[in-house]
């Protein structure tokens, strides 16, 4: 596992430097909500109107989706990507897909999901946040490190978390389909950024802690091609930060 820790402004150039050699050989991107990659989606669409970096020949997959949110109510993931990210670069619309939340049969929504990522040859590479209890997509505390994609049941803590995006805790919906912690482990490169402090315990928990369903994050160092960027602030109870940054200055570049 690559742990870059990088001062806050760098974490979304870093990121999208990494996007990027994806996206111009015309990768099949995994993409996450939350607000942690915000920062990263606007360089990205500054480096496309800017700088001429193609979409067109991407196709990307999300994470994961609200159950029962219709796909047009603003927190409902299939329209923030589009808000944060694709409405604003040339990717085709039609393929950029995450998984149905208004489909009653969640078993089959979630099975059709799967089986389009797998037409599709798989994720080439994945952008992931961490959640405050180590959660990654949806996949909570407990969650089988052999998941697939399914319905789950948000985490307290998650509810509280994400109040702050409807108003009210009430108001957050409790079920979720999400990619499973399996599918998420057949991306090509793992790639999950962490900012502020309120991440330092679940970034120490994934990058240093055992592999464990508790820290479903965790299961990123079972991955061959993982790469951590966080910032000061959420390196902040790491360990070996210091040998991280050795590593990170004495990196072969080429
Ligand atoms: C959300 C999402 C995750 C995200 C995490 C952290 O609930 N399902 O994909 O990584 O929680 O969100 P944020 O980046 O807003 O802290």
């Amino acid at each position: 596992m690559d742990v870059l820790i990088r001062p806050t402004a760098e974490v979304a150039t870093t990121a999208a430097d990494i996007l990027a050699g994806y996206i111009r050989r015309g990768a099949t991107l995994g993409l996450a909500t939350g607000s942690t990659p915000t920062p990263t989606y606007r360089e990205l669409i500054r480096r496309h109107a800017e700088e001429g970096l193609s979409f067109a020949a991407c196709r990307a997959f999300l994470l994961d989706e609200y159950y029962g949110l219709p796909r047009d109510h603003e927190q409902s993931y299939y329209a923030t990507i589009r808000r944060e990210l694709t409405a604003h670069v040339d990717i085709d619309d039609a393929l950029v897909a995450s998984p149905d939340g208004t489909i009653p049969d969640y078993a089959a929504a979630a099975a059709d999901y799967e089986e389009r990522i797998a037409q599709a040859g798989g994720v080439d590479v994945q952008l992931l946040g961490v959640g405050t209890n180590g959660h990654v997509a949806f996949n909570e505390p407990g969650s089988s490190l052999a998941s697939r994609t399914r319905l789950t049941t948000l985490h307290p803590q998650t509810v509280k978390d994400n109040a702050r995006f409807f108003g009210s805790a009430d108001d957050v919906p409790r079920h979720v389909l999400t990619q499973g912690l399996g599918t998420i482990l057949e991306a090509g490169h793992l790639l999950l950024l962490a900012t502020g402090h309120a991440k330092a315990d679940a970034v120490r928990r994934l990058v240093e802690g055992p592999v464990s369903a508790s820290c479903p994050a965790s299961i990123l160092q079972l991955h061959p091609n993982a790469t951590v960027v966080v910032d000061e602030e959420a390196a902040d109870d790491l360990g070996n930060a210091e040998y991280y940054r050795f590593i990170d200055d004495n990196a072969l570049r080429g």
